[in-house]
């Protein structure tokens, strides 16, 4: 209710943005438990390969809305986390890589590749979801600094 409005719009944004993303990892998290190297089925394969090509898309307009607005929005409120901050603008680069070659291997359709397949989507899932609870979480310690009128600089 005491919210300025600069801080409304960058935890509103940031809020719609993160809802988003989950939304696709969440499809991402269906989409493998759906394969089974075992039973051949290609369907389910076509299915992996439609979710991550929605969530590459979804990525790319994420990434760069925090690399341009978010990242710095955080830094100016939060300045000692500027070195996080970098590392996650470098995960991002990191991220849609490992998705671009998923998304290679997946529309290749080798069955006998499924497996690895599925492991490596599964623990490229948990790392993402990482990523973005730590960007969470740096959010909410920016915001409550502001909350708190401890902003540097400023008086
Ligand atoms: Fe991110
Ligand atoms: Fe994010």
């Amino acid at each position: 209710m005491n919210t300025p409005p600069a801080d409304a719009a960058i935890s509103r944004q940031s809020l719609e943005e993160h809802e988003q993303i989950h939304f696709f990892l969440d499809r991402l998290e269906e989409a493998l438990a759906g394969l089974d190297p075992k039973s051949g089925d290609s369907e389910a394969l076509e299915r992996l390969v439609a979710v991550i090509a929605g969530l590459r898309e979804q990525i790319i307009e994420h990434n760069s809305v925090e690399d341009s607005v978010l990242f710095q929005a955080i830094v100016d409120r939060l300045p000692e986390a500027e070195d996080e901050i970098l590392a996650l603008s470098e995960e991002h680069r990191k991220i849609l890589e490992i998705l671009e070659l998923a998304r290679i291997h997946a529309r290749n359709r080798d069955m006998e590749e499924v497996g690895s397949l599925r492991d490596d989507l599964t623990a490229y899932l948990g790392m993402i979801r990482e990523h973005e609870s730590r960007e969470a979480e740096l959010l909410r310690q920016a915001l409550a600094r502001e909350s708190r009128g401890l902003l540097p600089g400023r008086t």
